[in-house]
């Protein structure tokens, strides 16, 4: 695991992005796993510079790291149109190579769907990851096994109330998601995390150096071979 200490969210961003376009200069057609959230946007940003720049993603392949069950596509909310917005249109990507979990009316069937994909991809060479404030990667909340495939999981009401600055209220927040699970996050060939701000102080400690195990899903990352993390001064704090 190498750790880099930033003192803002864009160089965090930006040191990301960099870690992706190594890969992908290395690795053209290489399978990336993207995550939703408000800590990835500095790197889909610079992302999008190195784009600008001349970084060829055309032949990338792309994974949502969840998405909720209930929300059609085309809320605005969805994962899928979140990356839409966020990563596809400032990147210019075509947004067929971009997965995400289709929940629909059998997320249980969309699961499995969705882990036999990345399976069929060969798997993910980079998984970019935030982090919840209680520890949470996707939406495995403390207490999911470190084995578990993609699956149909419950958000918390912790997840559901740091969520529901999206929504017009707390009770328009989703209570489902399909989102993959740690076993699949943990079997991705390399890992980038981006945590920012004061909130992610003691997920990222507990994360990073605290006990290994289910207590803390984000301690997976502690058992997993190539982890590149960028923190900015504030979610350092406790590390
Ligand atoms: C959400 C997402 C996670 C994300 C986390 C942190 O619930 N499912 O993938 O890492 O919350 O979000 P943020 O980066 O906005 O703090």
């Amino acid at each position: 695991m190498t750790t880099h200490v930033v003192p803002d969210a864009r160089t965090a961003g930006s040191l990301v992005a960099e870690r992706i376009a190594r890969l992908v200069r290395a690795v053209p057609a290489a399978v990336i796993g993207v995550a939703t959230g408000s800590s990835p946007l500095p790197v889909y940003r610079a992302l999008a510079d190195l784009v600008d720049g001349g970084l060829d993603l055309s032949r990338v392949t792309w994974f949502a790291l969840d998405e909720y069950v209930g929300l059609p596509p085309e809320h605005p909310e969805s994962y899928r149109s979140v990356l839409d917005r966020e990563l596809v249109a400032p990147l210019g990507l075509d947004r067929l190579r971009v997965h995400v979990p289709e929940p629909g009316s059998d997320p249980y069937a969309a699961a499995a769907a969705y882990e036999a994909d990345i399976v069929r991809a060969g798997g993910i060479d980079l998984q970019l990851l935030g982090i919840g404030g209680n520890g949470h990667l996707g939406f495995n909340e403390p207490g999911t096994p470190f084995g578990i495939p993609t699956h149909v999981a419950e958000l918390t009401h912790a997840t559901r109330r740091d969520n529901a600055r999206f929504f017009p209220s707390l009770l328009e927040v989703p209570t489902l998601c399909v989102t993959q699970g740690l076993g699949t996050i943990g079997r991705a060939r390399a890992h980038a995390l981006i945590a920012t701000g004061e909130a992610k102080a003691a997920a990222v400690a507990a994360a990073l150096t605290g006990p290994v195990g289910p207590e803390c899903p984000g301690s997976l990352l502690q058992r997993c071979p190539d982890v590149f993390v960028a923190l900015d001064d504030a979610a350092a704090g406790g590390v």
